[in-house]
């Protein structure tokens, strides 16, 4: 919910209280410098204790409510036939729509079971922006990513509201071209996560539906974060004011054949699930659970999490719940945009996107701007956020660099976990290191894992400017915090 100040300004309000915190921990910029050396500049190498803000990921990583909780304690751990699964499985029935459940551990082991049953060697998944882990998958089962996003949605800076849309012309040029037969299936990401978190909008989605329909392919939706771009849809697309999240969620998930998601994000729980009503499909993956999963009324995850999901989705279509994490958002991307720092707009529905490119233009797409960002914001805020950019594209099969569209740092902002001044200081602090920018340089590689090098890369800066960053910064910040 927002409300509207005397002064006309606009601020999030969040619908809930505290009930349980966790300390956190700002540690001194010398203490930082230490820790991000050690971490081989990888934010995802950092250990917690040493983080003041953790704005890594949304995923997993949200504040659960007092509901979500006290359903944990009523998890029934059966091996086979958890009553836990059943309950999930009516909250998908109800709030989804769909008849078949598949639980799985997470949204990558969905898409392992999808690319796994779908993707043969010489196939193409058609998407509108491809996400890390769906690609690796993809192209561990030997096909390849065709990425249709319109043009506004490689631009960072924009005033197109539906950025995650699916180039149309494009799609049906590219099912043409390839053949149809060549298409393992389009998949649609709600929101889509790499670009910034940005909605496609219904219209988009029931374009890509019907022409997918007319060739007889196979639609795919990753709901992950399909609270937020159906808040999106509300919000931003005409002749949905009225409806609610729940009417916009079911009229989003009629249009394709099969969905799935993380359970870390819009469900502020840990876990992921796929689920159709087409029972072929259902058939087709159900097989395969087992095998990599676990039964396939857990599928890998704790009976406790299963639980908190069940709840969780009935919290995601509330109207006090959702939106308000994108609500917090948007409040933090125009506190950035007011001391001219360059942040990816419209604002998104997973957390502020720093435009890389811009904030630290000296830095060469192959020193990694945005990750040497990371290191910089972790120096002087003590918060750490995702590198999301070159370095988190893996190199093509013969061993190149691949530049990626966008060089962004991510700062993502888990749903009820922080508070506006902790984002007032976020802002302050990255705002002083916009003004010193040129203090930041680049990153080179000291150890380079084969797939999916982000997570766990080392690297070193080039020519130790965390030094004279440090310094900078100790001359503004006397207790060095
Ligand atoms: N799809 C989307 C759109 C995601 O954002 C993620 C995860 C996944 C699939 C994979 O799900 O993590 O449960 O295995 N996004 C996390 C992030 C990792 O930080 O954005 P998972």
């Amino acid at each position: 919910m927002e409300v509207k100040l005397s002064d006309g300004s606009v601020i999030p309000m969040e619908m809930h209280k505290i009930k349980i915190v966790q300390q956190t921990n700002l540690a001194s910029i010398e203490k930082r410098k230490e820790a991000i050396r050690s971490a081989g500049f990888n934010t995802f190498l950092l250990h917690s204790r040493d983080v003041f803000l953790d704005m890594l990921t949304d995923s997993g990583t949200n504040a659960m409510s007092d509901n979500q909780q006290s359903s944990m304690l009523i998890a029934d751990d059966a091996y086979a036939g958890s009553e836990s699964f059943f309950r999930l499985e009516k909250s998908v029935q109800e709030i989804f729509g769909l008849r078949y459940v598949i639980p799985a551990h997470q949204g990558r082991a969905c898409e392992h079971l999808l690319s796994h049953v779908y993707v043969r060697p010489g196939t193409s998944v058609i998407t509108n922006y491809h996400f890390t882990t769906t690609k690796a998958h993809i192209n561990l089962s030997g096909g390849d990513v065709l990425e249709l996003i319109t043009d506004a949605g490689r631009e960072t800076a924009s005033s197109e509201q539906f950025k995650g849309n699916m180039d149309l012309d494009l799609l049906r040029e590219t099912i043409q071209s390839h053949g149809k037969d060549k298409i393992a299936f389009i998949r649609m990401e709600a929101t889509t996560n790499l670009i910034g978190g940005q909605p496609f909008s219904m219209e988009n989605l029931k374009a890509v539906s019907e022409i997918a329909k007319a060739f007889g392919i196979m639609t795919i939706m990753d709901c992950s974060l399909i609270s937020e771009n159906a808040y999106f849809i509300k919000t931003r697309e005409a002749g949905f004011a009225d409806k609610s999240i729940q009417a916009i969620i079911q009229e989003m998930i009629v249009q394709v054949d099969l969905i799935y998601m993380s359970g870390r994000k819009s469900t502020m729980a840990r876990g992921g699930l796929i689920a159709t009503n087409n029972e072929k499909v259902y058939r087709e993956i159900l097989p395969h659970v087992p095998v990599f999963e676990g039964f396939i009324t857990y599928g890998g995850m704790s009976t406790k999490e299963i639980e908190a999901i069940a709840v969780g989705m009935r919290e995601m279509v509330d109207p006090d719940i959702a939106g308000s994490g994108a609500e917090f958002i948007k409040y933090f991307v125009n506190r950035l945009a007011d001391f001219g720092v360059p942040v990816v707009t419209p604002p998104g529905g997973l957390g502020c996107h720093i435009d890389a490119k811009k904030f630290v233009p000296h830095i060469p797409w192959y020193e990694y701007p945005a990750a040497a960002l990371a290191s910089a914001v972790y120096l002087v805020t003590g918060s750490r956020g995702m590198e999301r950019g070159s370095l988190s594209m893996d190199r093509t099969p013969d061993g190149q660099e691949e530049p990626s569209d966008m060089e962004l740092l991510r700062l993502a902002v888990p749903r009820r976990t922080f508070t506006m001044s902790q984002l007032e200081f976020m802002a302050d602090r990255i705002a002083w290191l916009y003004r010193n920018r040129n203090l930041i340089h680049g990153l080179r590689w000291v150890d380079e894992p084969p797939v999916l090098r982000f997570f766990i890369g080392r690297l070193e800066s080039t020519d130790g400017w965390e030094d004279s960053l440090e310094a900078a910064f100790k001359a503004d910040f006397v207790d060095s915090r």
